[in-house]
């Protein structure tokens, strides 16, 4: 399978085993592609996750799939969690803090996007994504701060490219997205006094995603494909690669960028 990650990431990658040993990861989209694979790899390296979900069956199968991963990490599967409702996740933290007394770092993913052009984007389909995508990065990190003050911890952000210029029928997507952006670079000078960074992650075009899926019709894959600087798609194992850099001490001193992982093709205008 393309979007799931085996020992093999470990024992074949440049990280230490262990380095996140001891450590808790809470995800919002962990049962998505991008952010599941971000959790596998915190959990292939020794962290326990707690993964919210709005889908009950497909948060907890997440999780049980995602516990065969380690001997030793725990998956906690929190469902029925809509991240546009602040009081279902300071819930969820409050579960998570029972389960594992601690919150050392959060991925803030949860993305809800879908194709549509101006003229047929009602304001409730343009609030809904601004709603889970910016406002949901908010409500996370608001609920995780009173933790994340406790252990020194860490953000990212799952961000995109597409706002770095302007993709058509993305305009509500590409509006959120750079308001992550925006909320990241505010709160890593905000929040860095605490010992707290941020950082965002900017996937480009990565294989086997529904955003791919969506934005890149079959058979013009090809010619995608040329147009990326590097000449592949990404991987989630390269998005899961760039998460663990930035969770890990190697980027002690790494607070408030935002990393592009697409090939380089943001700098040629080719933005997914
Ligand atoms: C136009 C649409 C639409 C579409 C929904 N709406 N889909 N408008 N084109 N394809 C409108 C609805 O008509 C409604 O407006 C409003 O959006 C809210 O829709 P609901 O279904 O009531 O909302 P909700 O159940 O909260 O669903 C949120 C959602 C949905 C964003 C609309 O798509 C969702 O939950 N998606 C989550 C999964 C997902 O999309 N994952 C992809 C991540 S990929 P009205 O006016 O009728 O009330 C990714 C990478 C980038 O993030 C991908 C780029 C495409």
């Amino acid at each position: 399978m393309v979007n799931t990650l085996d020992s093999s990431f470990v024992e074949n990658g440049p990280w230490k085993p262990d380095i996140f040993k001891d450590k808790v990861v809470f995800v919002t989209g962990g049962s998505g592609t991008i952010c599941r694979v971000q959790t596998e790899a915190m959990v292939l390296l020794g962290a326990h996750a707690a993964i919210v979900g709005r889908n009950e069956a497909k948060t907890i199968a997440a999780a049980k799939e995602m516990s065969q991963l380690s001997c030793s990490a725990s998956i906690l599967p929190l469902t029925k969690v809509d991240v546009r409702n602040f009081d279902q996740l300071q819930r969820a933290v409050e579960k998570t803090v029972e389960q594992f007394g601690k919150i050392d770092y959060v991925i803030a993913g949860a993305a809800g996007n879908f194709i549509a052009d101006f003229s047929h984007l009602s304001p409730n389909a343009f609030k809904s994504v601004i709603d889970i995508d910016l406002l949901g990065s908010f409500n996370t990190v608001k609920a995780c701060f009173p933790e994340l003050v406790k252990t020194k911890g860490s953000v990212v952000f799952v961000s995109a490219t597409l706002h770095y210029s302007g993709v058509p029928f993305q305009s509500h997507v590409g509006a959120a997205k750079a308001g992550v952006d925006a909320l990241s670079n505010a709160l890593a000078v905000e929040l860095g006094p605490l010992g707290i960074r941020c950082n965002c992650i900017a996937p480009g075009p990565i294989e086997g995603t529904e955003g791919i899926k969506r934005l890149l019709p079959a058979g013009l894959e090809s010619r995608a494909i040329e147009q990326i600087p590097l000449q592949r798609l990404g991987t989630t194992r390269d998005i899961a690669d760039s998460t663990v850099y930035l969770f890990s001490p190697a980027s002690s001193f790494v607070n408030g960028t935002v990393t592009a992982v697409d090939g380089g093709a943001w700098h040629i205008g080719s933005t997914f």
